[in-house]
């Protein structure tokens, strides 16, 4: 029976890029996760016996969450959802379900690469007919309703046991349980040559894929190991934990340090990668050699016609604005358009639902395309191990070939992670008012060639974002690029982008911290650092 229960609202409800995102006991309040998701069902019209998908990354209060979901969705009208196994399903293969199926939408519960457990985070985010993020006037639209929200709708029957696939009744609604591997590996197997992959592996390559205990492990187990023939073992922390086993799922130089390690020893394996909590990360380490997010999309756009799925070329060629300029040069090499989007996976969807781009990216560990509309971890990999496969080359030899071909952009990103916010937006406002004065400007070997707060017209529905960043462009193709983080909690993380382009094969070999160290050095002095965030060196280098 449907009940109608009455409730008062929540304040903070406001989704932000990546969803709602609360620590879990936030979440476990009574009403919470109803208010929230009823309100998400009152901003939409039109969903009334339509299907809607349901999955999340195993976290700590994953299924209690769904199943609350689950009820909600039967009493507000939904025919049918559609469920992963165990409540499990990656963002990517969510995003694909919510295709393949027609769905009207979809609801995943992940915080991302977030720690989990019971005082972890926690989030919920839906997603909308073309598998992509709501944009925002659907979550301001969510958050308006939670703000004047009175009552909410529940089935009071119990949510089916979500670990049996098959398709059961809840009220008025079907609850469909499906392999959450399944339909994402089929849409993997359109897109790579997976006999060419077999003959890799069948000829000894070795790979090391961390699921840090999170979403990925079913999914790579299966396709990796299972299907391809990757040595058992190849995957580690392969089973999905609510806490991840204590760690935190951000597949970096911090979180997977062990990788780098083990990809730098000599006897190491020819690919180490890994992916986040819920699987849309990537990070890519060869033998010998880590490749940075940038490079790995400049590399992955010029070599992505070697794989089935893309072997009629790619139309063009989407980065956020901070990811290192890489792939400007396989774009203007092949003759096909580069789009600069400010920082967030959300605007590369309008530009591949017009067919502008094929592959996107992101300098933080996002790289995807056309075949979902959310950056794939998973997908990453098996499209670097198809060009290996076709190659014939090392990870090292197909980044260096890349190098002496289109020239390295150095690069790296100074994270200054919970500085007082009024002393960043200061930094911000100070050096915003000095960038007219830049142009022309010599600091030692560099001049500024131009400076500005990036803003970005939407070629396709016309909107306009303004700040998105400040840009120091030099004369020899450097940059410098500061932002404040959009995602942190506590205080506020200043992001200093610094680049470098280098032409000369001969000199693609030195430290990135040697080749950047004059760029490093204005970058502190031109925004003094130092004096409003009151920190001698940035807290994380990516
Ligand atoms: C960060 C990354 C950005 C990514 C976002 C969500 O956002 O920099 O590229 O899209 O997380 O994963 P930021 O904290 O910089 O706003
Ligand atoms: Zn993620």
């Amino acid at each position: 029976m449907i009940q109608t229960l009455a409730t008062t609202p929540f304040d903070g409800q406001r989704p932000g890029t990546s969803g709602l995102r609360k620590k879990v006991p936030v979440f476990r309040q009574p009403r919470y996760v109803e208010n929230f998701i009823q309100s998400v069902f009152d901003s939409l019209e039109g969903f009334a016996g339509k299907t809607l998908v349901v999955g999340g990354d195993g976290r700590f209060f994953n299924r209690e969450a769904i199943a609350t979901a689950l009820r909600i969705a039967a009493a507000n009208g939904f025919g049918r959802t559609v469920v992963g196994q165990g409540g499990l399903l990656s963002t990517p293969a969510a995003s694909h379900l919510i295709r393949k199926r027609g769905a009207f939408g979809g609801l995943i519960f992940s915080a991302s690469h977030n720690p989990g457990g019971e005082d972890g985070d926690f989030g919920i985010k839906y997603n909308i007919g073309n598998g992509g993020p709501a944009p925002e006037k659907i979550t301001e639209a969510i958050y308006g309703c939670s703000r004047t929200l009175t009552r909410y709708l529940i089935e009071d029957l119990p949510a089916p046991h979500l670990d049996t696939i098959g398709e059961f009744r809840l009220g008025g609604m079907i609850v469909e349980i499906v392999d959450p591997v399944a339909d994402y590996q089929a849409l993997m197997e359109t897109l790579f040559d997976f006999d060419r992959i077999r003959a890799l592996f069948a000829g000894g390559f070795q790979i090391t894929f961390d699921a840090m205990s999170a979403v990925t492990g079913p999914y790579a187990k299966r396709i990796l190991e299972a299907t391809l023939g990757a040595a058992e073992g190849s995957v580690i922390n392969a089973t999905p934990l609510p806490d991840f086993r204590g760690h935190h799922p951000d597949p970096n130089m911090v979180h997977a340090a062990h990788l780098f390690d083990l990809a730098m020893a000599a006897e190491g394996p020819d690919l180490c990668a890994a992916s986040d909590g819920d699987g849309d990360r990537n990070l890519i380490i060869g033998r010998g050699l880590f490749v940075t997010p940038s490079d790995s999309l400049a590399v992955l756009a010029a070599n992505a016609h070697v794989a089935p799925g893309y072997r009629a070329g790619i139309a063009g060629i989407a980065r956020s604005m901070p990811t290192s300029q890489a792939a400007d040069r396989v774009a203007a090499a092949r003759k096909i358009p580069l789009f600069e989007t400010p920082t967030g996976w959300k605007f590369f969807g309008n530009l591949l639902d017009a067919g502008l781009a094929t592959i996107c990216g992101e300098e933080s560990a996002g790289t995807g395309s056309n075949h979902v509309r959310e950056k794939d971890g998973l997908w990453a990999v098996l499209l670097w191990l198809d060009i290996l496969a076709a190659r014939r080359q090392s990870v090292a030899e197909i980044v260096r070939a890349h190098w002496t071909e289109f020239g390295r952009n150095y690069y790296a990103r100074h994270d200054y992670e919970e500085v007082p916010a009024e002393g960043a937006n200061a930094l911000m406002a100070g050096l915003r008012d000095a960038l007219p004065g830049l142009p022309g400007k010599r600091f030692g070997a560099l001049t500024v060639a131009g400076a500005d707060d990036f803003a970005y017209h939407d070629p396709v529905d016309g909107s306009d974002s303004s700040h998105q960043g400040l840009r120091i462009l030099f004369e020899d193709g450097s940059r410098i690029v500061y932002r404040l983080s959009g995602t942190g909690t506590a205080g506020a993380t200043l992001r200093v982008y610094i680049e470098r382009f280098e032409p000369d094969p001969a000199r693609h070999d030195l430290p990135t911290a040697e080749a950047l160290a004059p760029l490093i050095a204005l970058a502190g002095e031109l925004a003094e650092i130092r004096r409003h965030t009151g920190r001698a060196a940035p807290s994380v280098i990516t």
